[in-house]
């Protein structure tokens, strides 16, 4: 694996930056809605966010340094945060991890989540976490597009440039991006349009509507667009660029990456524990370790490139040059008090609109 040490240590975000069961790291599968422990007894049930692969190295990894068994089931944003709110009276999970921190916020309104100070967050920058402890960031993603190049040469265009250049009818049905209501990829595009128009979510709204005819489909999850590329289903997908890297890595080198010249938006991923979890320790360790060099240092093992928010993290190559893009003003705060009322105006004025 090729590494850089980290340069940038000091950057702020604004101009840095630029229920599938799934395998247990103890080795076991867990059921979905399975609760198999009254008290903290040594497991942690992890509702997580980042890619499949990632979630099973961490977990495991966690395990294996600590000796606490911890099992996951992967669940795009919007999801996660559906089957948290199902169990606010009897906690399915202990710790929510991955996925943008808007949904976290938005989790955070609705008293969802138990702050928790954890002595390792103090490494962390504050620009990548909550000052309560709700929530600390563990990596950052920026959103950009995914082309298949061969399908775009066909149709005699470039690799896309800008949101505007999305627009382009020759595009008809040829764009992947996911459902902002369950994919946080797709909520980060959302709230980008909202920074790009001052604000204005009605304006954010329209463009997503010009949008419209262009989308094949919603997807439920933000990088389902990469491989939906890579088949050639669509031309293009907007999501998180180093998914597109990592489907490149997969086998299809025919993707390529670009940003948008407007700006772009980006994540924080981020890791909370769930409020009425029933293994409270268990959970804080996780988050104790998940905030630590050694377990940002497992995703690009497992073509997983994001930005390590721990600054002894050390950063892969592959990992996008942050001062390279440019980027939106994001707020994941601000973005995660809107996204109830945002994603179902999303829901009705856009998802459901005619295809003409
Ligand atoms: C992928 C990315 C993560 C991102 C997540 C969001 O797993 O690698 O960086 O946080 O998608 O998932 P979602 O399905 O909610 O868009």
């Amino acid at each position: 694996m090729t590494k850089r040490r980290r340069a940038r240590r000091g950057a702020t975000l604004t101009t840095a930056l630029a229920a599938v069961v799934v395998a247990a790291a103890s080795g076991c599968a867990r059921e979905a809605g399975d609760v198999s422990a009254d008290k903290d007894g040594g497991v942690v049930h992890v509702a997580c966010g980042a890619t499949e692969e990632w979630c099973a190295a961490t977990t495991e990894q966690f395990t294996k340094t600590t000796g606490v068994k911890a099992d996951f089931v992967r669940l795009s944003s919007g999801e996660a945060l559906a089957r948290i709110q199902a169990g606010k009276d009897n906690a399915e999970f202990d710790v929510w991890y991955g996925g943008p921190a808007d949904g976290y916020a938005a989790a955070g309104e609705e008293s969802l989540l138990m702050p928790y100070l954890s002595a390792n967050a103090k490494a962390i920058p504050d620009k990548y976490k909550d000052p309560s402890g709700l929530w600390t960031g563990v990596y950052v993603g920026a959103l950009g597009f995914c082309s298949n190049k061969e399908l775009l040469e066909e149709k005699g265009l470039k690799a896309p440039e800008s949101w505007a250049d999305l627009l382009d009818p020759k595009l008809k049905k040829d764009i992947g991006i996911a459902h902002p209501s369950t994919s946080g990829t797709a909520y980060t595009a959302l709230w980008t349009q909202v920074q790009l128009a001052d604000g204005d979510k009605s304006q954010a709204l329209r463009y997503m509507r010009e949008l419209h005819p262009n989308v094949l489909q919603y997807t439920k999850s933000g990088s389902a667009p990469a491989q939906m590329t890579a088949r050639g289903e669509v031309a293009v997908g907007v999501l998180f660029s180093h998914d597109c890297i990592a489907t490149q890595e997969a086998g299809f080198p025919g993707l390529e990456v670009t940003f948008p010249s407007e700006g772009t938006g980006y994540e924080t991923g981020g890791i909370a524990v769930v409020r009425g979890a029933k293994n409270p320790g268990s959970a804080k360790k996780f988050v104790d370790w998940a905030l630590t060099p050694e377990a940002q240092e497992i995703g690009p093992g497992v073509k997983a490139y994001q930005f390590p928010t721990h600054p002894d993290a050390e950063v892969s190559d592959k990992v996008v040059d942050l001062d390279g893009i440019k980027v939106v003003d994001y707020d994941a705060v601000e973005a995660g008090e809107a996204k109830p009322a945002l994603t179902k105006r999303f829901d009705e004025e856009v998802a459901q609109a005619p295809k003409s």
